[in-house]
C-alpha cells in the first residue's frame, strides 16, 4: 500500500486547478446506461473511483473510450449483463448507481448490497423503497438486490424520502426518466451534483424540473438519446485546497472552481478569519494569517448547508485556531475516525457522540498515521502540511479515490510531499496518477 511522506511547515503558494467532481461523474457515467447512443463526458476526474466505475460499465457490456485523459465516450448499446458484482460494489458503494438505470432500461438488475464502510452503515433502503413505489419487485438474495420491473417498465409515483439521500435521489431520478407517467421526488437532495446529473439527463431528452430544489418532477419518456456534457468542478476538492492553503498561512489561487457551490464552506471559513476573495466566477484567492485564526462551531447538514465531506478538513484547521470549536456530524454515524489520528499529531480533540470538541491552538508534530476513508485522508494531509517534522500517512489509496494528482498539485504549491510506493501492484502507474 502506498504511503505519503510529508515534511510540514512550508507555506503553500501559487496556483492550483480544480478537477471535475467525482460525485457528479459517478452518476453521469451510470446515466449512459439509459440509452443505446453515445454519451460523451468531459472533465471526468482521473481518480480511482472513476476507474472502478468504468470497469463496472465495461463488465456490463458497455464500451468506454477515453480519447483524452478526462473525456469518456460511453456507449451502452450492447449491454447484456445486468449485474453489479460484490467485488466491485464492495470497493465502491456508488456502484449502486447502476441499479436505477438498468432497471429503467432493461426492466431488471442485480446489484450486490454495498455493505457499510468506515464512516457508517450506509444502507440503501430508501433507494429500494422508492423503486418498489414505482412498481419494481425487490428481493434480497445472498447479499444481492434482485430487482425487476413488472412487464419491463416502471411506473411514475410520488416518492417522499424520509432522509435526504444524494445517491438515492440520483438513482431514482435516473430510473424515473424512462418510467410510464410522472414521478415526483419530495425531500430530494439539493446537491450541485444532483443538478449536474439532471442537466445531462435533460440533454439526453429527459423531462426533469426542479433539480436543485427539494421537489423534483420527472415526466417519463419512451427513450433517451446520446449527449455531450462537461462535469462541474469538484466543490469538496476546492474546499480542501482552501483549507490546505489556510492552515499553512499561504497564499493560493484556486482556478477552474465553482465558488457558488460551496457558499456555506466559504462563509464558515471566513468567520474563522481565512481571507477568501472571488477573483472571477471560477477563481478564488485564499490567504490566511494562521496566528489569528478564530475557533468556530459547525454542524454538517445536507446542501446548501455545511457538507459532511468537509468536516474532517475543517477539524484539522480548527486544531490551529485560538479557542474551542464544536463540530457536530449529523449525516454519518461514525465520521470522526480522523480525530484519533489528528491527536497522534498533537491535536487535542474529544469525541462525545455526534460532537467533536477541538481545543486549539495545538502545536502539531509529525508522526506515522493511518488514513481510514477519503476525507479523513485529506484531513491528515492538511494537518501534516502544518506539523513540524515528518508525517508518514499509510493507506493513501483512500485519497486516490477522490483527489486527482494530489501529490503533484501540492508539490506545485510548494509542499514537501512524496509518494512512497510499497505495493507490487502500483495503482499509481496502473491508473497513470502521479
Ligand atoms: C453521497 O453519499 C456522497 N457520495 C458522499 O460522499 C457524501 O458524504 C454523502 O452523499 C452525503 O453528502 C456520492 O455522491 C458518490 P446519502 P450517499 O445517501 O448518497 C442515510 C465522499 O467523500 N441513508 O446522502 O451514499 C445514510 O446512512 C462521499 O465523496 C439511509 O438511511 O449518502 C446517511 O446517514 C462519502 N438510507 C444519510 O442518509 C438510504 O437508503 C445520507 O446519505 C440512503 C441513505
Amino acid at each position: 500500500m502506498d504511503k505519503f511522506l510529508i515534511r510540514g511547515g512550508r507555506q503553500l503558494k501559487g496556483k492550483v486547478s480544480i478537477s471535475g467532481a467525482k460525485n457528479s461523474a459517478l452518476p453521469c457515467m451510470a446515466a449512459a446506461l439509459l440509452t443505446p447512443e453515445t454519451v460523451i463526458l468531459h472533465n471526468v476526474p482521473y481518480v480511482r473511483d472513476l476507474i472502478t466505475q468504468r470497469r463496472l460499465l465495461e463488465d456490463l457490456g458497455a464500451t468506454v473510450l477515453t480519447p483524452e485523459l478526462r473525456t469518456h465516450k460511453i456507449n451502452a448499446a450492447n449491454v447484456n449483463v445486468f449485474e453489479a458484482p460484490y467485488h466491485l460494489v464492495k470497493t465502491m458503494r456508488a456502484s449502486v448507481l447502476v441499479l436505477g438505470p438498468l432497471l429503467a432500461r432493461f426492466g431488471k438488475a442485480k446489484v450486490s448490497l454495498p455493505g457499510g464502510c468506515a464512516i457508517g452503515l450506509r444502507p440503501i433502503d430508501l433507494h429500494l423503497k422508492a423503486f418498489e413505489a414505482m412498481g419494481a419487485s425487490i428481493e434480497i438474495e445472498a447479499g444481492n438486490v434482485v430487482a425487476e420491473a413488472p412487464k419491463g417498465r416502471l411506473k411514475g409515483a410520488e416518492i417522499y424520502f424520509e432522509k435526504v439521500t444524494v445517491t438515492g435521489t440520483e438513482n431514482v431520478m435516473m430510473a424515473a426518466t424512462l418510467a410510464e407517467g410522472k414521478t415526483v421526488l419530495l425531500n430530494a437532495a439539493r446537491e450541485p451534483e444532483v443538478s449536474d446529473l439532471a442537466e445531462l439527463l435533460n440533454k439526453m431528452g429527459a423531462r426533469i424540473k426542479g433539480a436543485g430544489t427539494e421537489k423534483i418532477e420527472i415526466e417519463g419518456v419512451e427513450g433517451l438519446s446520446g449527449a455531450e456534457h462537461t462535469i462541474i468542478p469538484d466543490r469538496i476538492e476546492t474546499g480542501t485546497y482552501i483549507v490546505a492553503a489556510a492552515i499553512t498561512g499561504g497564499e493560493v489561487e484556486i482556478t477552474n472552481c465553482q465558488p457558488k457551490h460551496l457558499e456555506a464552506v466559504i462563509s464558515k471559513l471566513k468567520e474563522t478569519g481565512v481571507q477568501i476573495e472571488e477573483l472571477n466566477p471560477s477563481t478564488l484567492f485564499v490567504k490566511c494569517d494562521v496566528e489569528n485564526l478564530r475557533s468556530k462551531d459547525v454542524i454538517t447538514e445536507p446542501y446548501p448547508c455545511f457538507p459532511t465531506d468537509m468536516q474532517a478538513q475543517f477539524m484539522a484547521l480548527m486544531t490551529q485556531a485560538n479557542g474551542i470549536s464544536k463540530i457536530t456530524e449529523t449525516i454519518f454515524e461514525n465520521r470522526f475516525i480522523h480525530a484519533a489520528e489528528l491527536n497522534r499529531l498533537g491535536a487535542k480533540i474529544e469525541i462525545n457522540g455526534k460532537t467533536a470538541i477541538v481545543y486549539g491552538k495545538t502545536k502539531l508534530s509529525g508522526a506515522p498515521v493511518i488514513a481510514s476513508d477519503l476525507r479523513a485522508s485529506a484531513s491528515l494531509v492538511i494537518a501534516a502540511l502544518c506539523a513540524s517534522g515528518e508525517t508518514l500517512i499509510d493507506r493513501v489509496y483512500h485519497i486516490d479515490r477522490g483527489y486527482e494528482n494530489v501529490v503533484n498539485k501540492l508539490r506545485s504549491l510548494g509542499a514537501d510531499i512524496e509518494r512512497i510506493t510499497t505495493s507490487s501492484v502500483n495503482f499509481v502507474e496502473e491508473a497513470k496518477i502521479t
